[in-house]
């Protein structure tokens, strides 16, 4: 029996009209008499093209699917010039030299879904004209060498799906017009180095779903012509410096379900030049700022569904050509100011279900040039930051679900579109920071001890407090190490050094404005040593513009008063020292050269002060003294 499958008349008509040419040229049936040929070409395939039993084939299409047909082995009467073999979804369990060997016309072969655990060398010798083969969904343990041999027009193959552990050195060796590989493979536990070798026109390689637990660097770097490198499902937890190398076509990589991906080191992607990177669901906490620099034609980036939870400034300044930028499902709760610095072209930002407050203008380099923002399922706070959203939110697409404030209370819920103008100016406004407390600040704690200046601030948004040192370093919140500002703005050194001593002020900043505040610390210096430092650290004090306070004077007029006193004691007790030491030497001297009896050279005495508990160490500044005596 055979069908039919139906066609477009358009269709048919150019298959008749190619019957015509190609078979019927001797019959005297014109070609501008479309239905007697058709009857003709019908009655002449119907002899032709026979079809197995259970089977649909279609003369036209020269087409024969037995698809679902529970066949144990390839059915008869399979016509020779059958081009497109449907065999999926049976129950077929190897596949052997002489089972294709007649059909050298085919160019299509499903052997999906089947029971296949062998495929024995040569299988497919004779197929030159195949150019897509599946052996998708089998059982097949291991590819022997020479299993593809012969199949040199092949531009698809796809061997996912199967039980795989290892693929062999060359056994693609053939397969030098093969475009697309799809290698999703459960077990695949390792990949040789020369594996991909001969793959010479590959523009497509899926690697999906395997044990693999590096990627496979040196089998990869066969491919020359690699433009689409697809690594999906895989428990690869870190990624190694150059892992990418020789891939200089690669213009789209794919990382995505790498649950437990937590390392991108700096020369990860050293050597690439990609237009389109996804790097998603992995456990990544921090942006791979440095392993993307050198990605100046990239033009898509997508990494949504990491950990990631900030963008700072500035870091992502050499992607110039970048147009879309998704980082949807993350745990951002901050971007900041200039994050998108350099990128004049972005168009496409997709921040959906995070956790921002805000999205400020000034993270762009070109707000004007930004068509799509989809920022729903955030937290938004809607005070006079967002009101540039909110100000083109005609003419911007916010996606599917429309963004919405949860703050303020009089317009929570309400999607940003919706809201009216009255009420924008009335809630979508900031406030400027005030400092709590209005009074300098005084501080004299002795070295070493930890000291705290206090500066809380009001406003909305909430002021972020800052602070900068007597040498201008400002100090924020991320700093943790002996220099620290809490998050409630007081700052804290935890263990007081002399040179700490000086102004310090505190800035309050938000979108409103600003409000500042200085406080003085002093240091006590246990020792009275580094007078002179002392002395240089209060001249400039004086001179830091910022101080203008009475409280700096009495500050200045105590510290030196106690320095004099300190100064005056440790050189008396220095003296003292000094001349009993020196006694005790002449002492000794004499002793010693009235036993030796020879006392006639010159003899040096290296005579260090020595350091008096009390903190006298006037004499130290000093340094070692040598005396140079003639004994007599
Ligand atoms: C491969 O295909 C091309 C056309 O795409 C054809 O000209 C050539 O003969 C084929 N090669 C073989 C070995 O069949
Ligand atoms: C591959 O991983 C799966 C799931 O973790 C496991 O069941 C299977 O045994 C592994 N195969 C090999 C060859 O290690
Ligand atoms: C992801 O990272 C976190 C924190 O480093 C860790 O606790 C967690 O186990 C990681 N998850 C996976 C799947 O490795
Ligand atoms: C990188 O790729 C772009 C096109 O995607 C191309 O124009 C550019 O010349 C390439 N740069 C290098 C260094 O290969
Ligand atoms: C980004 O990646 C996620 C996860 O793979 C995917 O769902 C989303 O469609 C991607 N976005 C784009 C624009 O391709
Ligand atoms: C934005 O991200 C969501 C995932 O939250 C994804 O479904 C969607 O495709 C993305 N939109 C665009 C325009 O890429
Ligand atoms: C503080 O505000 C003033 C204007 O009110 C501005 O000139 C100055 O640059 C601001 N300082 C900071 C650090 O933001």
């Amino acid at each position: 029996m055979e069908s039919f499958s139906p066609k477009t008349h358009q269709q048919s008509h150019d298959k008749m009209v190619d019957c015509i040419n190609k078979v019927m040229l001797h019959t005297a049936v014109s070609c501008w008499q479309p239905f007697l040929g058709l009857a003709l070409v019908a009655v002449f395939i119907s002899s032709a093209f026979s079809c197995p039993t259970r089977c649909e084939c279609s003369a036209q299409s020269k087409s024969v699917i037995c698809h679902r047909k529970r066949l144990q082995s390839i059915p008869d009467g399979i016509p020779m010039e059958t081009r497109l073999l449907d065999l999926s979804k049976n129950k077929l369990q190897a596949v052997n030299p002489d089972d294709f060997s007649s059909y050298t016309h085919l160019e299509e072969l499903d052997l999906s879904g089947n029971i296949i655990s062998n495929v024995e060398p040569g299988a497919f010798s004779p197929l030159l004209n195949m150019h897509s083969l599946s052996l998708k969904g089998n059982r097949i343990k291991l590819i022997t060498l020479g299993v593809f041999t012969g199949l040199s027009n092949l531009t698809l193959l796809d061997i996912s799906d199967n039980k795989i552990v290892i693929l062999l050195d060359y056994v693609f060796q053939d397969l030098h017009n093969l475009k697309t590989l799809e290698v999703g493979d459960n077990d695949l536990v390792y990949i040789s180095h020369r594996a991909f070798s001969g793959l010479l026109s590959l523009e497509t390689l899926t690697l999906e779903r395997c044990n693999l637990t590096m990627v496979p660097t040196e089998a990869l770097s066969h491919l020359h012509n690699l433009v689409s490198l697809h690594l999906r499902y895989l428990s690869i937890s870190t990624l190694h410096p150059y892992s990418f190398k020789k891939l200089l076509r690669l213009r789209h990589l794919e990382i995505d379900n790498w649950p437990s991906l937590d390392v991108f080191p700096a020369n990860t992607l050293h050597g690439l030049n990609l237009t389109t990177l996804f790097v998603t669901n992995t456990n990544l906490s921090a942006f791979p700022y440095q392993a993307l620099r050198h990605l100046s034609h990239l033009t898509v980036l997508n990494f949504s569904f990491n950990r990631i939870s900030h963008i700072e400034g500035g870091m992502l300044r050499d992607l110039v050509r970048l147009r879309e930028f998704h980082l949807a499902g993350a745990q951002l709760v901050n971007m900041e100011l200039h994050a998108f610095q350099g990128m004049r072209w972005l168009k496409v930002l997709n921040v959906s279900h995070n956790r921002l407050d805000t999205l400020e203008r000034g993270v762009f380099q070109a707000p004007e040039n930004l068509e799509v923002l989809l920022i729903d399922s955030n937290p938004l706070v809607c005070d006079c930051r967002l009101m540039w959203i909110l100000q083109k939110r005609h003419s911007m697409h916010f996606g599917d679900t429309q963004p919405e404030c949860s703050t303020p209370e009089g317009i929570r819920g309400r999607p940003l579109r919706d809201v009216k103008e009255p009420l924008l100016s009335y809630y979508v406004t900031c406030s400027k920071p005030k400092i709590r407390e209005n009074k300098t600040q005084t501080l004299i704690v002795d070295e070493g001890q930890p000291m705290r200046l206090h500066c809380s601030a009001d406003g909305t948004p909430r002021p972020v407090v800052s602070w900068f040192t007597p040498r201008r370093r400002q100090v924020t919140s991320r700093n943790n190490g002996r220099v620290t500002v809490h998050t409630n703005g007081t700052l804290e050194i935890r263990a007081t050094e002399a040179h700490d001593t000086g102004v310090y002020i505190c800035m309050a900043v938000n979108a409103a404005g600003n409000d500042s505040l200085s406080a003085s610390l002093a240091v006590k210096s246990r020792g009275t040593s580094d007078r002179s430092l002392y002395a240089n650290r209060t001249s400039q004090y004086y001179t830091d513009p910022s101080n203008t306070t009475a409280n700096g004077t009495n500050l200045y007029n105590m510290t030196f008063g106690l320095d004099l006193k300190t100064i005056l004691v440790s050189t008396a007790m220095g003296c003292f020292t000094f001349l009993g030491v020196v006694l005790f030497c002449f002492l000794l001297l004499f002793v010693w050269s009235r036993g030796k009896g020879k006392h006639k050279n010159n003899i040096d005495i290296e005579y260090v002060p020595r350091a008096n508990g009390s903190g006298a160490e006037g004499a130290e500044q000093a340094g070692p003294r040598r005396f140079n005596m003639k004994m007599i």
